[in-house]
């Protein structure tokens, strides 16, 4: 392959369609290798516009404007940072040739939408998962949960995210709320629920696995380290990685990533959600892109999710390995606010081993991740507590 030079004639150019924090450090991993980055997201000074050559604002759920911007910067590459995206269009790119959606057009409608991937997975694939339904109504979803899913259960909109419209029900009084809340909070109203068991695991782990290419150019699957997370409110909080698991559960795992993102197709780094139980693994969802609980192989990988994904995507070997044990802790914005200021880096960066990302991002809210902290040490647990003291540390102020 050949990459050309930034902001001439023959530049290799790379568009990113979502420019959060993972698209940030996917524009710093493709700015290293020289590509041009044009970031996109609907709104100005993103994190990932901070650190672009250009950068767009405009609805990306609208596909004309998907399509202008493509057509005016002409990439070599498309690669989605976020669920929220007009697929069509991709699809209507990727036929016209001469630029590749990551990792391809069909991958991202298919993980946008909670019923294509499940279906593929339960039914297609034979992977195991929750039991599950899908409700297009409240008595529907009543229905569902008496013939079979019961007590706890997920209620979730088929199209969200970041576990926004999401309730764990607990018995039948609750769940007329969670119907509510999911036909309200979804990020486009598809009309219809999906209803999840609640899978009573030990932990759960996100596999980070990479469809690249080897010395022989053929396409190659690599698993990173499984990484353990912890959630609130279907978010996360805090990563580690190695998650320790028994080998069984660690081959189950690989099994199930391979059959997903072979499955998938395209070059590229993946983000499979599993939950475990000690030898027992399901499949809860993939992102075909770097994940958020990714974020701490920032500290733990020489190659990190980010830097993986554009060798992966550009065709380059890869390298999964793990360099250390580490951890990651979110920052939360704890305030509402536009132009808030970062407190105590300081103290937090005393924190031996530790390391702090702020995200740039020009509002905060009360839940909104702000920055990540980092932390090695010799054991997981040892660096989630160096993790969570060092992003305790910070303190967000309105000025
Ligand atoms: N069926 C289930 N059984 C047990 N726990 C679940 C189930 N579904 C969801 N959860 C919990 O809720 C979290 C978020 O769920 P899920 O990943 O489906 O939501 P999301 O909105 O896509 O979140 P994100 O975008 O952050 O991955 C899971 O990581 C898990 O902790
Ligand atoms: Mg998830």
């Amino acid at each position: 392959m050949k990459i050309g030079t930034a902001l001439t004639n023959n530049a290799t150019k790379a568009l990113l369609l979502g420019s959060g924090e993972l698209g940030k450090e996917m524009a710093i991993a493709l700015q290293r290798y020289g590509v041009e980055v044009i970031a996109v997201d609907r709104y100005a000074n993103a994190p990932a516009h901070q650190v672009a050559h250009r950068w767009h604002a405009v609805d990306m759920t609208d596909a004309g404007s998907i399509k202008a911007i493509i057509a005016l910067e002409q990439p070599d590459f498309i690669i989605p940072e976020l669920e929220a995206i007009a697929t069509g269009a991709l699809f209507d790119i990727e036929e016209q040739g001469g630029c590749t959606v990551v990792p391809n057009a069909t991958a991202i409608q298919l993980t946008m939408n909670r019923e294509g991937i499940r279906v593929l997975a339960a039914q297609q694939l034979k992977i195991p998962t929750s039991a599950y339904a899908f409700a297009g109504s409240f008595a529907e979803l009543e229905a569902a949960v008496n013939n079979g899913i019961g007590f706890p259960c997920f209620v979730k909109p088929t199209m969200s995210s970041s576990g926004k419209g999401q309730s764990l029900v607990n018995d039948a009084g609750q769940l007329k709320d969670a119907w509510d809340y999911a036909r309200s909070a979804g990020r486009v109203d598809t009309g219809k629920v999906i209803v999840e068991a609640k899978i009573d695991f030990d932990f759960e782990i996100t596999l980070l696995t990479v469809r690249a290419l080897n010395a022989a150019g053929e396409i190659q699957t690599y698993f990173c380290a499984p990484i353990g997370h912890r959630q609130e409110h279907g978010d996360y909080r805090e990563s580690w990685q190695p998650q320790a698991m028994t080998q069984a559960a660690l081959a189950k795992a690989q099994d199930i990533a391979l059959k997903i993102t072979d499955c998938i197709g395209g070059l590229g780094l993946f983000g499979v959600e599993l939950f475990v139980k000690n030898d027992d693994v399901w499949f809860s969802e993939v992102s075909p892109r770097p994940h958020d609980t990714g974020m701490v192989t920032l500290a733990t990988q020489k190659q990190n999710e980010f830097e993986l994904h554009v060798r992966a995507l550009l065709g380059l070997p890869v390298n999964t390995r793990l360099h250390c044990c580490g951890a990651s802790a979110v920052i939360l914005g704890g305030i509402d606010g536009r132009g808030v200021s970062y407190h105590g880096l300081e103290q937090a960066l005393a924190v031996p081993d530790s390391e702090v990302r702020l995200f740039g991002k020009p509002e905060a809210f009360v839940n909104r991740r702000m920055g990540v902290a980092l932390a090695t040490a010799a054991t997981t647990d040892e660096a989630r507590i160096k993790a969570a003291i060092t992003a305790n540390m910070i303190v967000i102020k309105p000025e």
